[in-house]
């Protein structure tokens, strides 16, 4: 019996191995091969991804859509949520992840990631006239957050109690209901949400900076090494910065 039993885990154990081992990022000849790159992303943030009717508008996608030209390739959007996109990647079920995606070291444990191209922060958005000034004024406080994002980690790490959404729009909502007494989000995109008018400020102090990359997953090496040279290139000719001032943005190179 034991050794039946022995025998089993054995060959799940082979089986587990060999499934995992499938999930495998694309080559660069893959891609040129397939003809296209399949990014996966959460348009809810702009000025990088947002929805225009049905279609995908944004800083990054007019970044991706000059890469992919200079690849050769056509570039295929789809959309899902922030945390499904990450994981998706990992898996390799779609070749890009474009999220506004900040290059951790955790993330960079599980995924690989282009050079950094922009340098983002965390803000503290609140109601008009909150007593929260600053960072300090968090502690005991409840902040609501995107799920999966470096805003969601920080701040459990900070000890805030913490409201996650899987959408953008529902952590603001949140805040603009008084469910919560502090959003935190990307600079950007706070600047952008804010802008709609529902009574809210962001704080000069900044929870944390960040820069922003685009992921791949394990496999994709050689992909990931050709669009450095495309990107990097974009940012020394003065392109990216061009993009960042089309949306009315002033440009920071991490
Ligand atoms: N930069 C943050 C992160 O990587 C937030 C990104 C959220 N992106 C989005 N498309 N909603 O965790």
């Amino acid at each position: 019996m034991k050794k039946i039993i022995a025998f089993m885990l054995a060959t799940l154990m082979i089986v587990c191995a060999f499934a995992s081992c499938g999930a495998k990022g694309k080559t660069l000849d893959q891609v040129k091969e397939a003809g296209k790159l399949v990014i996966a992303t959460s348009p809810d943030f702009p000025p990088f991804e947002s929805l225009e009717g049905n279609k995908v508008v944004g800083i990054e996608v007019d970044i991706m859509e000059l890469i992919c030209a200079e690849l050769g390739v056509e570039l295929e959007i789809i959309q899902m949520d922030f945390d499904s996109g990450l994981t998706g990647v990992q898996l390799a079920k779609y070749d890009c992840g474009m999220s506004g995606i900040t290059a951790t070291p955790d993330r960079m444990e599980n995924m690989l990631f282009t050079t950094p191209y922009y340098k983002a922060a965390q803000v503290i958005v609140v109601k008009e006239g909150s007593n929260i000034k600053g960072k300090a004024d968090l502690t005991g406080k409840k902040v609501s957050v995107q799920t999966g994002t470096t805003a969601d980690e920080g701040c459990r790490e900070e000890g805030l109690t913490v409201d996650a959404y899987t959408a953008n729009a529902d952590a603001k909502a949140a805040l603009t209901t008084g469910k919560v007494d502090a959003w935190i989000v990307d600079n950007l995109t706070a600047i952008q949400m804010v802008e709609e008018g529902d009574g809210l400020v962001i704080l000069d102090e900044k929870m944390t900076e960040e820069p922003y990359a685009f992921a791949f997953a394990f496999g994709s090496e050689d992909l990931v090494a050709e669009i450095d040279k495309i990107l990097k290139e974009l940012i020394a000719d003065g392109t990216v910065e061009a993009i960042f001032a089309e949306y009315g943005e002033t440009y920071f190179k991490p």
